[in-house]
């Protein structure tokens, strides 16, 4: 798939068929995903696939703030995948102080590089992603059993695409872009 054409024809699915993604299939999307560029090259970002339907299901109940419309999407995917971060390396000296005024913010930042690496390899594959911010990160590292040396950053929910979703309006090109 050209570049560019995966970039703006990625779209945030919501609805997909109960068929499963193979192992295989997710394993060649996250074998694009490692090359998303990260602090230093820290490669703090995991994927932790969930399959099981129960875990799915524990997490749409429990994880959501009661959030109705991410709980129906996650009950309706038939896999999550949990976006997990190490800590303490993006954004550090060796020494354990800041490296810059953002702090631990680099973390994030390499969360959500590693989240569009993801969904555009997914797109590729023929697979349907969204990206779920809505959440309550420690109730889903209790769920799946994460450590404390880890965060959960975001949820990505995986599936065949039901249909194709329109692409929601973006602003011009002139409001995104200024040169000085
Ligand atoms: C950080 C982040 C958090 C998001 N959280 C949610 C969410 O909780 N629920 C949801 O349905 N979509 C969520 N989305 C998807 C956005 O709504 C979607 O990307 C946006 O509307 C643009 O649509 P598109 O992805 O199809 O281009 C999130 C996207 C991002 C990047």
């Amino acid at each position: 798939m050209e570049l560019i054409e995966g970039i703006k024809g990625r779209r945030s699915v919501r609805k997909f068929t109960d068929e499963k993604i193979s192992r295989e299939t997710i394993e060649k999307i996250v074998d694009a995903a490692r090359f998303a560029p990260t602090w230093k090259n820290s490669q703090t970002p995991g994927y932790v696939v969930v399959e099981n339907r129960e875990i799915i299901d524990r997490i749409a109940e429990k994880a959501t703030f009661s959030f109705s419309h991410n709980k129906d999407i996650i009950k309706g995917a038939p896999a999550l995948v949990v976006l997990t971060s190490i800590n303490k390396k993006s954004g550090y000296e060796k020494d354990g102080s800041f490296s810059t005024n953002k702090g631990n913010e680099w973390q994030m930042f390499d969360a959500g590089l590693a989240a569009e690496a993801f969904t555009l390899a997914a797109y590729n594959y023929g697979v349907g992603t969204v990206i779920l911010g809505i959440f309550d990160d420690s109730k889903v590292g209790e769920i799946i059993g994460l450590d404390d040396s880890k965060t959960v950053s975001a949820l990505i929910l995986i599936g065949i695409p039901e249909s194709e979703p329109a692409a929601p309006k973006r602003k011009d090109v002139s409001e995104y872009l200024s040169f000085i």
